[in-house]
């Protein structure tokens, strides 16, 4: 199998950073050429670290981690620390990272890397709001072409929003961004809530990942641990749903997941419903479809997925 060259977009949130350790885990499927963070979960400058400390951890020093916009294209920055923690990835000791801090603005390296493609374009696995790739494809458009796929985490149909009543946080963020990456033209794959609520962390899904027994499988559990809390609470459910992973999971299996193409578009003018993803799923409209929507998963198969993944580490 050809390894598949991505970039991941993230913004480094306790789900964010378990899906960078899935993804360089499989060193032998992912060329990963880069991460480029973004705010988002915390502020730029702690999602940039949490990504940073997450190389370290995978012991991936051959990874570079460019920092990118610290703010949407227009509202002001939302943050959630609440969910995750004052330092994005609580429930894991903060030290200072070791891995590259690339010189170029995240925006340059993608617009860099995308129009560097000669044969093989690149997919895009983007994990928090969107700011950094709209910046992209609206500074040099052409980069479209370089892009094999977008597979993003964001939206939500049936589940309602979990930021606001009708939007989910990393659209909501940046509506404006998140419109411009729909509009785009580009193949893009979507897990919304209504995918990533199906993947909860429950405690033996937690304690087995604890059981890996290598640094970034306790590092995963004890992250699992403290983001459990926030929406164990809020939904009353048996785990908190692992997001970000999702993407990555595709990537590798994407058999694991049922999608349907229609059509996706983004509230971006309403004050009561910004953010909002009007998927039309049972095609109403003559709103043509461009996205494949993620709308079943297999649980099971994904936490295996995960499991085998992060054992890769070893023991140690
Ligand atoms: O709504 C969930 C998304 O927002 C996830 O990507 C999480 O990390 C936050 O960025
Ligand atoms: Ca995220």
């Amino acid at each position: 199998m050809e390894k598949l060259p991505i970039i991941i977009d993230c913004d480094p949130g306790q789900d964010d950073a378990i899906a960078l350790l899935l993804a360089m885990s499989c060193t032998d499927e992912l060329d990963i050429l880069g991460i480029t963070t973004v705010a988002g979960n915390v502020q730029l400058d702690l999602t940039t670290r949490n990504a940073r400390l997450m190389c370290d951890i995978a012991g991936r020093d051959d990874i570079v981690v460019y920092a990118g916009c610290e703010k949407p294209l227009e509202r002001q920055l939302v943050t959630a620390e609440k969910v995750h923690g004052k330092t994005g990835i609580d429930g894991i000791p903060i030290v200072e990272p070791r891995a590259m801090l690339g010189q170029a603005h995240a925006v340059d390296f993608i617009i860099e890397a995308l129009l560097g493609v000669t044969d093989a374009p690149i997919t895009l696995v983007l994990m928090g709001p969107l700011t950094n790739i709209a910046t992209a494809f609206a500074k040099e458009p052409a980069i479209r072409n370089g892009v094999a796929e977008v597979v993003l985490m964001g939206g939500a149909m049936r589940e309602g929003g979990n930021i606001s009543p009708s939007a989910e946080f990393n659209i909501l963020v940046d509506p404006q961004a998140a419109d411009r990456v729909f509009r785009s033209g580009v193949p893009i794959t979507v897990m919304g809530l209504d995918a990533t609520h199906q993947v909860l962390s429950t405690k033996e899904r937690r304690d087995r990942l604890r059981a890996i027994g290598s640094e970034p499988g306790r590092a995963a559990a004890a992250m699992l641990d403290f983001y459990n809390k926030f929406d164990s609470a809020k939904y009353g459910s048996n785990g908190a749903p692992l997001h970000d992973p999702c993407t990555v999971a595709y990537l590798l299996k994407p058999e694991l997941f049922q999608g349907k193409r229609c059509n996706l578009s983004v509230e971006t003018q309403s004050e009561l419903t910004i953010g909002h993803t009007s998927v039309d799923f049972w095609h109403v409209t003559d709103r043509p479809p461009n996205v494949n929507w993620i709308h079943t998963v297999d649980a099971n198969g994904f936490y295996d997925l995960l499991f085998e993944g992060l054992s890769r580490y070893g023991n140690a």
